[in-house]
């Protein structure tokens, strides 16, 4: 067996939680450390006080621990030049460089990288002008979709019924400056119906693996209607997916993204999650990110029986080839706690009093998000605060586990929508 690595996780929510434990399991894992972790992650991993932007930190905290591999979760670090500044210093990094995460931080770099390799997305229009954007809003058909060029924390995106609507995210972007520079631009996409998919697929330099797909349920209420959150929860796998979709994903969309990086000369080394609407049982693109998405990652880690280090190892070595994905295929839901308000305003602090009440088993894991430890008691810290993932034979058995384990918590500070896992399951 290789030596045991020193492995440093970099983030501190419900993804880095599950990465945390996943890797945790791993024999060839040494010492687990997080930056800055939670209170979840800080039971199987040490935290550690350092601001993940302040990268020359991280690298001395990494020589004096003797970190062999960091692994980076969210994209703000990705984009920021993280993983170019820890390899460049001899660290070992899973995540993709700052080029390569061009195709999230902007998104009118990810639709011209799109059309330039004749990759299903929906049409779209960029604007910098407040007068030239009106213009065109008032010469279109609705719906339609505005989004902010940069990173707005998954807040950049509208979909606009109607002109006055449009009107109105326009202003908010481009005059009242709601998401600062990474508003400057923004993209006005055509909106095209059908159902979302989150796929996934680890890229090196010399080839791609397909990892798998989550249906994620972004409105915060039931029946999908509220404002948009990061993601309250999700399921995999779904009927909705078939033999032929998943070919027209592999080949249409992964392949061809693949073929693009190569052609311009992108060395694509991490995950790449395709935001995916299918409509008539083919594939669009309507974003790229660089990183895992959350709450999809915990989904798909409860499932998948391959090591993860060896994964995230072989695709810094770009020996991805060599890797077979196995998975237990089970039904796999996550169902998110959140704190009463979120997405807008909340309290933190809550004391999560009833967590001990949840059974543990092997069919469920609960990952913390916004947590923190006072006194060795748990406390809300954030907006999502646990998920609650529960795996089963069957979808409806794991939504069983999962919602048994949610109401024994009966959380009086917290809400979570009651209908993960029913529609499309
Ligand atoms: N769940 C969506 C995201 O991670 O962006």
């Amino acid at each position: 067996m290789k030596k045991k690595l020193n492995i440093l996780v970099i983030g501190s929510g419900a993804r880095e939680h599950s990465i945390c434990w996943s890797l945790s399991k791993s024999k060839k894992t040494n010492k687990l450390f997080c930056i800055p972790g939670n209170a979840g992650i800080s039971k199987i991993a040490s935290c550690e006080e350092i601001n993940p932007v302040d990268k020359k930190s991280i690298l001395k905290f990494c020589n004096e621990k003797k970190i062999e591999l960091v692994v980076i979760g969210p994209e703000e670090y990705l984009a920021a030049g993280l993983s170019d500044f820890l390899t460049k210093n001899n660290v070992k990094t899973f995540g993709p460089s700052k080029k390569a995460s061009r195709l999230e931080s902007s998104k009118s770099f990810a639709k011209k990288f799109l059309n330039r390799h004749k990759i299903s997305t929906p049409s779209y229009k960029e604007f910098t002008s407040l007068v030239d954007a009106k213009k065109f809003l008032k010469n279109s058909s609705f719906p339609l979709v505005i989004k902010a060029d940069g990173l707005a924390a998954g807040k950049g995106v509208v979909i606009c019924q109607k002109l006055s609507e449009g009107l109105l995210a326009l202003g908010e972007i481009l005059s009242k400056k709601k998401f600062g520079n990474a508003g400057k631009k923004i993209i006005i996409e055509e909106f095209i119906e059908g159902f979302e998919i989150s796929f996934f697929a680890f890229f090196d330099k010399k080839s791609f693996l397909p990892f798998g797909y989550a249906l994620d349920h972004k409105k915060a209420y039931d029946n999908d209607v509220g404002p948009n959150t990061g993601g309250m929860g999700c399921f995999t796998p779904s009927k909705l997916m078939n033999k032929n979709l998943e070919e027209q994903i592999y080949k249409n969309i992964i392949k061809k993204t693949f073929c693009g990086l190569r052609k311009d000369k992108v060395d694509y080394r991490g995950v790449i999650f395709f935001g995916l609407i299918i409509k008539n049982n083919k594939p669009y693109i309507i974003e790229y990110n660089v990183r895992f998405g959350d709450p999809e990652c915990q989904t798909l880690l409860r499932d998948l029986k391959t090591d993860l280090l060896d994964i995230f190892l072989a695709t810094i070595e770009d020996e991805l080839s060599k890797i077979k994905i196995s998975k237990y295929n089970m039904k796999v839901i996550c169902v998110v706690l959140a704190s009463l308000g979120y997405p807008g305003n909340y309290q933190k602090n809550k004391l999560l009093k009833n967590l001990d009440k949840i059974k543990k088993s092997n069919n469920i894991e609960v990952f913390h998000a916004g947590t923190k430890l006072v006194k060795n008691k748990f406390y809300s810290n954030g907006g999502r605060v646990l998920c609650i993932t529960a795996r089963s034979t069957t979808l409806e058995n794991a939504r069983r586990i999962a919602y048994k384990a949610i109401k024994a918590m009966n959380w009086k500070n917290g809400f979570y929508r009651k209908d993960i896992g029913i529609k499309n399951k």
